[in-house]
């Protein structure tokens, strides 16, 4: 049951209300305002409603409705007063100060009950609805923290993905660079330069792998200060001194700056890899200026490039057995791939030579 307070100095009245209410509500009394208080002090908010006369000693019903409001009790207890032979400027100000209603001497129980359910039952209504209020206001302020978070990482993303079109330009434009030279070479000597081009831009996820693991920070400066295979080509030419003869003519060009040149074809790697790496500077043209993008390119030739895609498997495949044993295998069959490279380039030219 619920509990109610009835604050009233008159004994008669007070046995009166706890008669009429008993039935319905557990009942407790305060003779005067500071007892009322003390009791709502010691358990206020589980009073489900306060009775209250407005004439009392010690401490008057006002100054009992005024604290309460002090207190913000006044919010979560509907206090309804009982009034005696009170003027409307009396009724108007408890009204102005947050009063339910009131309950009208003499007291009728019919009317009483009714009084007192009914403020019970408005006042667990705006309960609930402010408590369904404050529910949405959290769910909105929280709707709008993920919105606040999202347009964070569309503003983070907008330079980084202005960044990878400004590396796409660049491996547009190695791309087109060796493509002209495989033109003319192709009309002029009636040779093909290089196989094929691969390209690739690495991958966000990569991007950031690699910054992680190198312990750099994670910015779109970092990215550009720091990586030098974001914009990557592969330049698969059929014979060795293709390789050396393109990457010549693509490095002599005067707007091409050459940064770093790793030649894992004279200097294989231990597992027996070769390669002819050159890290460049490129510059891409823009609407507004003319800028230089790092890229990464290299040489192989087709045996090296079908070597390479076997020995990558090994590398992330977990899990492999006799992985000494066939990395033995790799280290020989490059070695072999290496001879067959300069063999089949002394027969071309030989071919050559022969044609005159
Ligand atoms: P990364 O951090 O891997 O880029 O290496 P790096 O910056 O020390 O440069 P490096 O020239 O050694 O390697 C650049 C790229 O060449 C790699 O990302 C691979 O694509 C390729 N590469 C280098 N070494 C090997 C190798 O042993 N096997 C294979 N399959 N590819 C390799
Ligand atoms: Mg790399």
């Amino acid at each position: 049951m619920q509990r109610i307070l009835v604050v009233e100095d008159a004994q008669i009245n007070r046995e009166l209300l706890c008669e009429m209410l008993q039935d319905d509500y557990v009942v407790e009394t305060a003779e005067d305002g500071e007892e009322a208080l003390e009791k709502l002090a010691l358990d206020g908010a589980g009073m489900a409603a306060v009775l209250l006369d407005l004439q009392m000693p010690k401490m008057d019903g006002f100054s009992v409705i005024e604290e309460m409001g002090k207190k913000g009790w006044i919010k979560k207890i509907p206090i309804l007063v009982i009034s005696g032979e009170y003027t409307v400027e009396a009724e108007n100000r408890c009204f102005e100060m947050g009063v339910s209603d009131f309950i009208h001497k003499p007291f009728v129980d019919s009317i009483v009950k009714n009084r007192v359910r009914n403020a019970l039952e408005l006042f667990d209504c705006k309960n609930q609805l402010e408590q369904r209020v404050q529910e949405q206001e959290q769910t909105l302020r929280e709707q709008y923290r993920i919105i606040q978070a999202q347009e964070e990482k569309l503003r983070e993303a907008k330079p980084f993905n202005r960044l990878m079109m400004e590396y796409q330009a660049a491996i547009m434009e190695v791309e087109t660079r060796l493509k002209v030279l495989y033109g003319e070479f192709s009309q002029e000597y009636n040779r093909n330069p290089f196989e094929s081009i691969k390209s690739r831009l690495k991958s966000p996820a990569s991007i950031y792998e690699k910054l992680g693991r190198k312990g750099l920070p994670e910015t779109v400066e970092s990215i550009r200060d720091h990586l030098t295979d974001v914009a990557g080509l592969r330049v698969i030419c059929s014979f060795p001194d293709d390789i050396y003869r393109l990457a010549e003519l693509f490095i002599r060009q005067d707007d091409i700056i050459l940064i770093r040149k790793k030649d894992y074809i004279k200097e294989p790697k231990l597992n027996g890899y070769r390669s002819l790496h050159l890290i460049v500077d490129v510059p891409i043209f823009l609407s507004d200026e003319k800028k230089y993008m790092k890229a990464e390119v290299q040489f192989r030739t087709i045996a090296m490039d079908f070597w390479a895609s076997l020995e990558h498997k090994l590398k992330y495949k977990k899990d492999v057995d006799n992985t000494e044993e066939i990395e033995m295998q790799l280290r020989a069959c490059s070695d072999s791939i290496e001879a067959l490279d300069y063999q089949m380039q002394e027969i071309r030219n030989k071919i050559d030579r022969s044609r005159g």
